[in-house]
């Protein structure tokens, strides 16, 4: 016998969303002149209008950062600095329910992981760096490293709130103040956050929010009062920023796209093996740079993996992500939505087995059934293409170098996955995988002290960690500190 799940909704009371918003400049809203909706991809309910920033506003937001940076912020010691950032940190954890209510409407993740992965990494995030503040002499940076000035910020929608986080503490705590930029589809949390900073009593200006599109963004990007740039999103916007910034001095961190390799020996434990290939490609849709997208199995126990693999897909529970039993949420957006059904025809006609449980998708929102693809070569354009979506692509292997070779076999190198029982195979895996972040026998962990970026089109740098803090400081020469 079998019991249904009975609905467990998450209210939504606890958050109150205004009908307009404007940009966060200076510690205070600005109204802007032009608006465009912002809705829940679950019920294509619009939640807001926000703003779409033009020149004016960026300028605006840059010389209110610039200010901020000769005249307070660059004045104040580590600790102080330090101090704002524990704030911060504190009153995000006591806001938490409120931003994961908040991102789970505007993004459609599923409460669950908002309320137990997004937002506390928020708050871990601010913590962490909070703690560095006054120890950038020990962070093996040299004497004295300093800030850059400005730091001009560009997020993605899959991990908003998180996104910023990764962004505005290491910016912060090194010195710099910041002008951040959120995705057009989720920038609801990035101005809840703008009031987090008004509640801190972050001194004014000293982090800036404009909302907009890629033109806001590329405005960013342009400015001449912005020295560094971090940038999160998609390869193409990566390079389109690199040749910005070619004859320029500003320093740039890019994180960009993956099609990460989950490799899984004949000696790995099975049903861990498949608890783990299923966070790694069905964890916030699958909209996430360092999915495990590409499965590669020992040929020898395939079978019985794909079989496992299957049962257990049978029990995701998609749907309503505000649900606290809800497991994969809606889509971000239609455009999005767009993308995972064209890549996964082309697997179809490429000549790739697809399947996928029954599931009842509401017609009211975007949505896209958990799903595998069988019989995938190195050769499909779904082997090689980030998806971006719950769409897994297996391959098989005979020979450990033959793991590693497919495993490499892609433009990108951010993540990887390795499943064996025997640590000296992990060990030899993990020195021939070309990814910047390896896990053993697990798959999506994150730690903010951990740093993480990538290889090849995976993009420049790291973020987090103490290779996170080098991204935001000037060391050596640079300084003019003899
Ligand atoms: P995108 O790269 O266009 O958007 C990311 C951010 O960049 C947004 O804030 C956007 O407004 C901004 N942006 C766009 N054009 C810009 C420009 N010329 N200069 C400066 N900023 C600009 O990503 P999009 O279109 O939302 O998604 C397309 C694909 O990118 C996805 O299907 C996925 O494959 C990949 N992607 C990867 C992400 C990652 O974390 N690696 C995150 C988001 C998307
Ligand atoms: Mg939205």
């Amino acid at each position: 016998m079998t019991f249904e799940y009975a609905p467990a909704p998450e209210s939504r009371a606890i958050v109150s969303i205004k009908p307009k918003y404007g940009h966060f400049i200076n510690g205070s809203f600005v109204a802007g002149k032009k608006h465009f909706p912002t809705i829940n991809p679950a019920t294509e309910e619009i939640l807001s209008h926000i703003s779409l920033g033009g020149l004016s506003d960026v300028d605006k937001a840059v010389a209110a950062a610039q200010k901020a940076y000769t005249k307070t912020w660059s004045k104040l010691s580590g600790k102080e600095r330090g101090k704002y950032l524990y704030r911060i940190a504190r009153i995000l954890q006591e806001r938490a329910r409120e931003f994961a209510v908040l991102e789970t409407l505007d993004n459609g993740k599923p409460i669950r992981e908002t309320r137990d992965i997004d937002i506390p990494l928020v708050a871990a995030h601010f913590f962490y760096h909070a703690g560095w503040a006054d120890k950038l002499d020990y962070a093996g940076l040299g004497h004295s490293p300093q800030p850059y000035g400005v730091a001009g910020q560009i997020i993605p929608w899959n991990f908003p709130l998180l996104m910023l986080a990764w962004k505005v503490a290491p910016a912060l705590a090194t010195g710099n103040t910041v002008v951040l930029k959120p995705a057009e589809t989720t920038s609801l949390t990035a101005l809840l956050f703008a009031e987090v900073c008004q509640q801190a009593e972050l001194p004014d200006g000293v982090v800036n929010i404009v909302t907009g599109d890629g033109s806001t963004g590329a405005a960013i990007v342009n400015h001449p009062g912005i020295h560094k740039i971090a940038f999160t999103g998609s390869t193409d916007v990566g390079k389109k920023i690199a040749r910005a910034i070619a004859s320029t001095d500003k320093k740039a961190t890019l994180e960009l796209g993956g099609k990460g390799a989950n490799v899984v020996f004949d000696d790995a434990p099975v049903d861990e093996a498949v608890e783990g290939i299923v966070n790694g490609i069905f964890f916030n849709q699958g909209h996430v740079c360092c999915a495990g997208s590409r499965l590669i199995l020992q040929e020898s126990i395939a079978d019985e993996v794909i079989e496992k693999l299957k049962v257990r897909m049978s029990k995701i529970r998609v749907g309503d992500p505000l649900d606290k039993n809800t497991d994969l949420g809606a889509i971000n957006s239609k455009e999005q939505l767009v993308k995972i059904k064209e890549l996964s025809a082309i697997g179809d006609a490429e000549g790739a087995e697809r399947w996928s449980p029954q599931c009842n998708l509401s017609d009211k929102g975007f949505w896209f059934a958990p799903t595998i693809f069988t019989g995938v070569t190195q050769a499909h354009r779904i082997a090689q293409e980030e998806i971006f979506g719950p769409v897994l692509s297996i391959l098989t292997f005979r020979t450990p170098q033959e793991a590693m070779d497919k495993a490499n076999n892609t433009p990108f190198g951010l993540s990887a996955g390795i499943w064996s029982e025997k640590g000296s195979r992990i060990f030899w895996a993990s020195q021939h995988l070309k990814a910047g972040v390896i896990w053993a026998n697990t798959f999506n962990k994150f730690d903010p002290a951990s740093p993480f970026g990538g290889y090849k089109e995976s993009g420049w740098g790291r973020e987090g960690g103490k290779h996170g803090l080098a991204a935001y400081l000037k060391t050596g020469k640079e300084t003019g500190v003899k």
